[in-house]
């Protein structure tokens, strides 16, 4: 039986799993106080924005383009934060954020008196050099040796901060809150002292809150702590905890090749529509699947693009893999559709959504124009 009848390869957004984890986020808003913004970043699936809009408080953009699409589609708060804003784009910018964090005071210099002068609430990004993730992810490490996020001790300067109305930080990725109490303290015993008249702190993204093992009561405590003793209006922003759990890609075996092993290739590709599967890297759940050898039959799957290290994994099947068969990888509405290329010239992945009711819809299909219209 097909997972799905719509045509694959496809992005299907689980509907009903989206509202259970943005019930969850609500919750943790309501009983924290705190108010907490998609991270587009990791989903921009616009289509869902006035879903997603019932339960969260706005968006959060990296720049321009997600700040207007935020705006735009989904309305609320808008809040952005870039590494370095451009003067071409600050312009504009101002038409659509809210919120506006600076990651340097040189930054705030340039652009702080146009946010201001446009009523917009201005933000410092921090570095609490606070490094609590696994030294395998050090890519994903704000607190990193040499990171370019966030301002640091030593380049703080407290006599730059009249018109900062908050600050700003965003260290974890995909962690549990203990890493983020260990976060606070961290930036407490550093810039603790700066808070004084500031209106809000805004804790960044990687809250897994969405998780089974998520301790949920702990994150809302630190909140409620940080809200008193700070009095300001704290700020989540997380993007994967969004979807986790709530997307699927599935694609369509189209051939079959041995050499050493026995090799799928799929109407998919880890390069183009995973892209961080080959980047992370890490391996995707996919159904009814097992470990190498764990199962009757073992199967590389791979992408049918050029690109020989175009494979997604090793896993093994109850029974052969045939021609037109669908493999359905999970996890798959995080940093996927916001990542997809055509490299070359493979077709993006329809994007679909697979309603409360049990129906699968395409709300997207995309063809040789979308591939064209990148290059010229
Ligand atoms: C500034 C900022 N906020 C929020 C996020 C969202 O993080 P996540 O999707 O891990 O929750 C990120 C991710 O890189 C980020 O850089």
């Amino acid at each position: 039986m097909k997972f799905t009848e719509l045509p694959t390869p496809c992005f299907l957004l689980d509907e009903n799993k989206l509202i259970q984890n943005l019930a969850v986020l609500r919750d943790v808003a309501q009983r924290s106080g705190a108010k907490i913004l998609l991270a587009q970043k990791a989903f921009s699936m616009f289509s869902v924005y006035p879903l997603i809009a019932e339960y969260l408080d706005g968006t959060t953009a990296s720049g321009l383009f997600e700040a207007r699409l935020g705006k735009e589609h989904f309305g609320k708060e808008t809040h952005v934060f870039s590494p370095a804003y451009t003067e071409q784009e600050f312009g504009e910018l101002l038409q659509y954020a809210d919120h506006i964090v600076f990651n340097s005071f040189s930054q705030w210099k340039a652009y702080g008196n146009y946010a201001r002068i446009a009523g917009k609430s201005c933000g410092l990004r921090i570095n609490p050099e606070c490094s609590t993730q696994d030294p395998d992810h050090a890519m994903y490490d704000p607190c990193g040796p040499t990171s370019r996020l966030g301002v640091t001790l030593e380049n703080f300067q407290p006599e730059m901060l009249n018109g900062i109305d908050g600050f700003h930080f965003h260290t974890l990725c995909e962690q549990n809150s203990d890493a983020l109490v260990r976060t606070v303290a961290a930036f407490e015993s550093k810039f603790g002292a700066y808070m004084e008249g500031m209106k809000w702190l805004n804790l960044g993204g990687g809250h897994h809150i969405t998780r089974d093992d998520y301790d949920v009561e702990k994150l809302v405590s630190l909140i409620i702590y940080l809200r008193r003793k700070y009095n300001v209006e704290v700020y989540l922003e997380p993007g994967e905890a969004v979807v986790l759990g709530a997307g699927y890609l599935v694609g369509t075996v189209l051939e079959i090749v041995h050499n050493h092993a026995h090799i799928a290739i799929l109407d998919t590709s880890a390069a183009c529509h995973m892209p961080d599967v080959l980047e992370v890297p890490y391996r995707p759940p996919v159904f009814r699947s097992g470990q190498p050898n764990e199962k009757a039959f073992t199967y590389l799957l791979t992408g049918r693009t050029c690109l020989a290290g175009d494979i997604i994994g090793e896993y093994s099947f109850d029974n052969r893999l045939l021609v037109g068969d669908q493999v359905v990888f999970g996890d798959m509405a995080l940093y996927t559709m916001v990542k997809t290329n055509t490299f070359n010239g493979m077709p993006l992945p329809n994007i679909a959504i697979r309603r409360v009711s049990g129906t699968d819809e395409v709300v997207r299909a995309f063809g040789y124009e979308d591939f064209k219209n990148r290059l010229s």
